[in-house]
């Protein structure tokens, strides 16, 4: 019996490589499969995102830009993505890689033209990929026009676009600076004898969106893209736009939980509503925020639809869990589960495990070694594809690139490492820990160069690369994983085209199986009569796991290892290390 249900998922399983291999260069617009329950765009969409400076260089000066992406766009198309989020792309001086912008019409001249711009976004809408643009609206450029104006004297009719603080009054009260050096948000400028907030680097003077009329700036910008045919856009750091601009005192350590103080303050829900009003909703674009606020509620109350705000959620929960030290995966599946149950009626989530702002995602969440790479980072795809929201896919994580783990300080290019070393190094920390930390969950890990082939600088660029490419290129790219049908690179693309074939995985009630299991994570999703278990062994031992229906009708959807190895009485499968498999069960 257990013979012959084996045999048929291996036969099943074969026959599903051969349909998605064959499937696999489709694009993938609305489902069809699911017109009885329509839904928008974007709640059915798998988002790819690219971090420009590092995909694709084409002009040879060792940076990534816009002709590169062009020449990547059939490549991003055989993923089956529906939408590419663009980390930004505008004229910046680069103090934080582009979030630092100086002209918010532009295009960076290391990344190409507008009409390059115009090019890329026409040769997405032909492949039927939509773009998300990143708007980085918390803080601009110091070297933005509107900065230098506000800069330049007290009564300039820019100085209230950012956030004053006249050194007569005193030392404002501190507020803690993400980037800063030294921790202190607050800059003093001698030109105005007065500081400056900056949430970020000095290089990142927060904007006053109490100021109406810079409110309307930034609608104007975003109207300005969504003219050109934007599909959406990401908030970056928006959480953080409002403010009491009285700056009353934070209590003493504040700084430990400075989301609580920071995020979702004053009016920010106001300007949600109007944004939408003035640009969203007319130019029918998706928005979704970094960050999702302090609570549940926050994260509700940006994206319940009834209030007319945004569209999906962007919280950091999950990505967060994995550190230096490791992570349990009991808390894993605690927290994606948690997070599941409180937008399983209303709202919507991203899931993802990675983004420009974190290490690797195969180094992180799973292992990197030779032996349990390839596997491993087809199970975390295999996770993150069939849970309920919109999955991200950062670029290289198809291919289930790692860390490069730099050891020395003047490796790092990110403004985060740099300044945090030096922080680290004044108040006298334990100097050898920190940077082994540092080695570990560094930005710089995630923004090695797109590994494309064995060829040199693994084919990113004919230059000499911004960020070094990582040493095992020549193993991981993307032409040696194209040819094999059983590389990381497959498996993702198969995947994708599983989501889009079996709405359960997009809408299905999601329940957690063996929340007490340490190394399995197993689930279900339910659409209707449709239900599919999802079992993923995170661990590098084999377990045994009892599925449930595995005596009712079982199909295997996807596995990333060629079997199914069961217990001899058939009661229980055994995982191999690594190993994910769907299943639909026949209720
Ligand atoms: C967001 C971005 C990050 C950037 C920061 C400041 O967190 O994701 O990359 O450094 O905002 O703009």
């Amino acid at each position: 019996m257990i013979k012959s249900i084996l045999g048929r998922c291996i036969f099943i399983a074969t026959l599903l490589i051969a349909i998605a291999m064959s499937t696999c260069t489709q694009p993938s617009g609305k489902n069809e499969n699911n017109t009885s329950n329509p839904s928008p765009w974007w709640k059915e969409a798998v988002i790819y995102q690219i971090y420009p400076r590092s995909f694709r260089d084409a002009d040879g000066d060792g940076i990534g830009d816009l002709r590169g992406i062009i020449e990547e766009l059939d490549y991003i198309k055989s993923l089956g993505v529906d939408a590419v989020w663009l980390n930004p792309i505008y004229p910046s001086p680069n103090a934080d890689n582009g979030y630092d912008v100086s002209d918010y019409r532009g295009i960076m001249a290391e990344f190409g033209t507008m009409k390059d711009f115009d090019e890329m976004l026409k040769g997405m809408h032909d492949r039927g990929i939509r773009l998300i643009m990143d708007v980085v609206v918390n803080h601009s450029s110091d070297e933005h026009e509107w900065f230098k104006q506000s800069r330049s004297s007290r009564d300039n009719p820019y100085r209230s676009y950012y956030h004053w603080w006249p050194a007569e009054k005193g030392k404002p009260n501190y507020r803690y600076s993400l980037f800063d050096e030294t921790g202190n948000a607050w800059r003093y400028d001698s030109l105005t004898d007065a500081y400056y907030l900056h949430y970020f680097s000095y290089k990142q003077p927060d904007l006053n969106w109490e100021n109406p009329q810079l409110r309307q700036e930034v609608y104007d910008i975003m109207e300005f893209w969504a003219k050109k045919g934007v599909d959406g856009f990401r908030l970056d750091a928006f959480q953080f736009v409002a403010k009491d601009t009285a700056f009353p005192p934070f209590p003493e350590g504040f700084e430990k939980d400075f989301i609580a103080y920071y995020a979702m303050q004053g009016n920010i829900h106001e300007y949600l509503k109007e944004m939408h009003l003035r640009v969203l909703a007319p130019y029918k674009v998706m928005s979704v925020a970094e960050g999702a606020g302090r609570n549940f509620e926050d994260a509700h109350n940006l994206v319940d639809p009834e209030r007319k705000e945004l569209d999906m959620a962007y919280a950091f929960e999950g990505v967060d869990i994995a550190k230096y030290d490791g992570y349990s995966l009991l808390h894993f599946k605690e927290v994606f589960s948690r997070w599941d149950s409180a937008f399983a009626e209303k709202g919507w989530l991203s899931v993802f495990l990675a983004n420009h702002d974190q290490a690797r995602m195969v180094s992180r969440f799973a292992n990197d070694t030779p032996a349990f790479r390839s596997a491993s980072a087809k199970m975390l795809h295999t996770f993150l594809l069939s849970m309920r929201g919109t999955p991200y896919c950062y670029y290289g994580d198809e291919l289930g690139m790692t860390n490069i783990g730099f050891s020395r300080i003047e490796q790092f290019k990110d403004i985060v490492a740099i300044n945090s070393y030096k922080k680290a190094l004044s108040k006298g920390e334990d100097m050898d820990l920190f940077m082994k930390k540092l080695s570990f969950e560094s930005r710089d890990n995630g923004r090695t160069p797109m590994q494309w082939n064995d060829s040199p600088h693994a084919g990113f660029s004919s230059g000499t690369p911004w960020l070094p490419v990582n040493n095992n290129y020549t193993e991981i790219n993307a032409a040696a994983q194209d040819k094999d049908p059983d590389s990381v690179l497959n498996h993702f693309r198969r995947m994708v085209q599983l989501r889009k074939s079996n709405p359960v995985l997009v809408h299905g009630a999601y329940q957690l199986l063996a929340p007490e299991h340490p190394e399995i994570y197993a689930y279900t999703r339910i659409w209707g009569e449709e239900k599919a278990v999802v079992v993923l062994n995170f661990s590098t031992e084999k377990q045994r796991f009892q599925m449930p229906g595995l005596s009712s009708p079982t199909k295997v959807l996807i596995n990333n290892y060629p079997h199914v190895e069961t217990t001899k009485n058939g009661g229980e499968i055994i995982l191999s290390p690594y190993q994910g498999i769907v299943f639909s069960v026949t209720p």
